[in-house]
């Protein structure tokens, strides 16, 4: 009789992108016996697609004085509305310049100054220049640096795997279920687990994400008794491309980009005096969609983010990545022409609640980066602190996993009827003759979710939002897919991953109705206040029975003391 335990490793890293990696090649330097399964090939993970760069307080820009973790941490806890965890943040910032040096140590090329350091531009909410950067293809950079580190060591790698269903046993996490895509068999991994799968931006129209960010690890997490956090805080990058909502990075603004409205005028004067074109993302969206519902905007569509002063050398040099995507998908020289703006979903500041050591409430199992809350983004991430907290917290992830790790027994029954469970599911979409394909789901899922839970929320609105939701979720059951073979079954997948979203989105919906106030990039027009009496606090969502309770847990407050924000 076949095993029913097919793989054994001690730890299981579950996606492929940095933090993955970071914390794959950190277990492994303890002498574990490290796995790392993705439902893509590790370089086509989403963090290859960040462009715009790295926050650490190196100091590095000549003539300005010296950079300091502390205002580095000020800046971060500012600009997340004053909901990130200090403790957390603390952790981001006084790690960020070792981080940095660590990826350059291993080989990324970073841009540099002419005195030979690497460079650091200014990105929106920082007060100092803090951003290093590859171009404007950092994402691109770092992955493959980490990709060539982790294939030089002994890990081993199980590329176009999706997971299905973790193991648990006691409160401990045993290891997984995950599709063979390329087969079309579900297999079992026994080992410790480290979620480290993105974001669940592909729940909304409108967004800068890959496809495959879908919301896995919160999902596989959450049902196994793990609690998700601060869900409903979304960010809307200003700056994506009209229509395709390619992202345009923060970077082009950081060298000086303006925002324009149809005039030609600078709008954000009116909005963050100071700051300008570079006040955290959630005033700028806010911002450009305002001046476009006033009837300022270009096709009452979008704005203009014009770059033409900025002078061929620096664009070519700085922003060569950016040039083409205009070129190519816009049909615009940013040499010569403004480029047509919008805000764009780019990033799910909540996740599955984890501790500081990445640690979440279920024994044997770790996140990190996207799909984790620590919380270091409270109500809205600073650009340039994300891929900070993937290589920061992977490591964390990696060396924490790597400690912990105990003799456990995983019971090869459980593990069965795991798969079998998983089996079921699926034959119930493969076998039927007709039924609702998932993207007609997911098309109305992806609407919804911009149209009632977009850059600004309202109550009622939101209910309403919910209750499609809801509808969309009963319609589930009558998913099939027209190619019934099980070997590379792409809407197959995308059948799965649905069901995740579904999920997801309940819970973004839940967390956001609840919260009567407006923070970060949560904002609400029948509540335009920050309400820190009340709300000063993580939303909370756990597994009960069959429904998602709801509760709050409070902020690890520190140094900095709660204020307005002003820019
Ligand atoms: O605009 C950007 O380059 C994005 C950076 C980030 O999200 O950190």
């Amino acid at each position: 009789m076949e095993k029913e335990i097919l793989f054994e490793h001690d730890i299981l890293v579950i996606g492929g992108g940095l933090a993955g990696l970071r914390a794959a090649v950190e277990a492994l330097k303890y002498g574990k016996d490290v796995a790392v399964l993705s439902k893509v090939h590790p370089l086509r993970s989403h963090s290859v697609a960040a462009q715009g760069g790295i926050n650490a307080a190196l100091g590095n820009t000549p003539d300005i004085g010296d950079d300091h973790w502390e205002d580095h941490a000020f800046d971060t806890v500012k600009g997340s509305d004053y909901l990130a965890d200090q403790d957390a943040v603390e952790i981001l910032c006084k790690k960020a310049p070792e981080a940095v040096i660590e990826l350059e140590q291993m080989g990324t090329v970073f841009s540099r100054f002419a005195n030979g350091k690497i460079a650091q531009r200014p990105f929106g909410g920082a007060g100092f220049p803090r951003t290093c950067y590859a171009a404007d293809r950092t994402g691109h950079n770092l992955l493959h640096t980490l990709y060539e580190q982790s294939t030089s060591g002994d890990i081993k790698f199980y590329d176009e795997y999706f997971v299905t269903s973790l193991v648990e046993d006691n409160d401990r996490c045993l290891g997984c279920i995950a599709l063979d895509i390329k087969e079309g068999k579900l297999k079992a991994f026994s080992g410790s687990v480290i979620l480290a799968t993105g974001g669940f931006g592909r729940i909304y129209n409108r967004s800068t994400n890959a496809l495959i960010n879908t919301g896995d690890g919160a999902y596989l997490a959450y049902e196994i008794g793990a609690s998700l956090e601060d869900m409903e805080f979304i960010q809307f990058h200003p700056t994506t491309l009209y229509d395709s909502n390619i992202l345009i990075t923060e970077g082009a603004r950081g060298e000086g980009g303006y925002l324009r409205d149809r005039e030609g005028k600078r709008f954000m004067k009116e909005f963050a005096p100071e700051a300008m074109e570079l006040a955290p993302r959630d005033i700028v969206a806010r911002a450009i969609i305002t001046v476009v519902e006033e009837g300022r905007g270009i096709e009452d569509e979008y704005v203009h983010l014009d770059l033409t002063h900025l002078g061929e050398e620096k664009i070519k040099e700085r922003l060569p990545g950016i040039r083409e995507i205009a070129l190519d998908f816009a049909g615009v020289d940013p040499i010569e022409e403004p480029i047509p703006v919008q805000p764009g979903q780019h990033y799910s500041m909540g996740g599955v609640a984890v501790d500081t050591e990445c640690q979440t409430e279920v024994a044997g199992l770790y996140a990190a980066g996207e799909c984790a809350c620590v919380s270091t983004h409270g109500a809205n991430r600073l650009g340039g602190n994300s891929l900070l907290e993937t290589v920061v917290f992977g490591k964390i992830a990696g060396r924490k996993a790597a400690e912990e790790l105990d003799d456990k027994n995983a019971p090869e029954s459980l593990f069965k009827s795991h798969r079998e469970k998983d089996e079921k599911l699926i034959k119930s979409i493969t076998t039927k003759d007709q039924g609702i394909v998932y993207s007609e789901i997911l098309q109305q899922l992806k609407e919804t979710m911009f149209q009632h839970f977009g850059v600004f929320r309202d109550g009622e609105e939101m209910r309403q939002g919910l209750d499609k939701i809801k509808q969309l979720q009963a319609r589930y059951p009558e998913i099939y897919v027209q190619d019934t073979s099980l070997k590379f079954n792409q809407a197959l997948v995308r059948s799965l991953e649905l069901r995740y979203m579904l999920f997801i989105s309940e819970a973004l919906a839940l967390g956001a109705i609840a919260r009567e106030e407006s923070r970060g990039s949560h904002y609400r027009k029948d509540f335009r206040n920050r309400r820190d009496d009340e709300f000063l606090k993580h939303t909370v969502l756990k597994k009960e029975k069959d429904s998602i309770k709801l509760e709050y847990s409070s902020v690890n407050l520190g140094q900095f003391e709660v204020k307005e924000r002003e820019y």
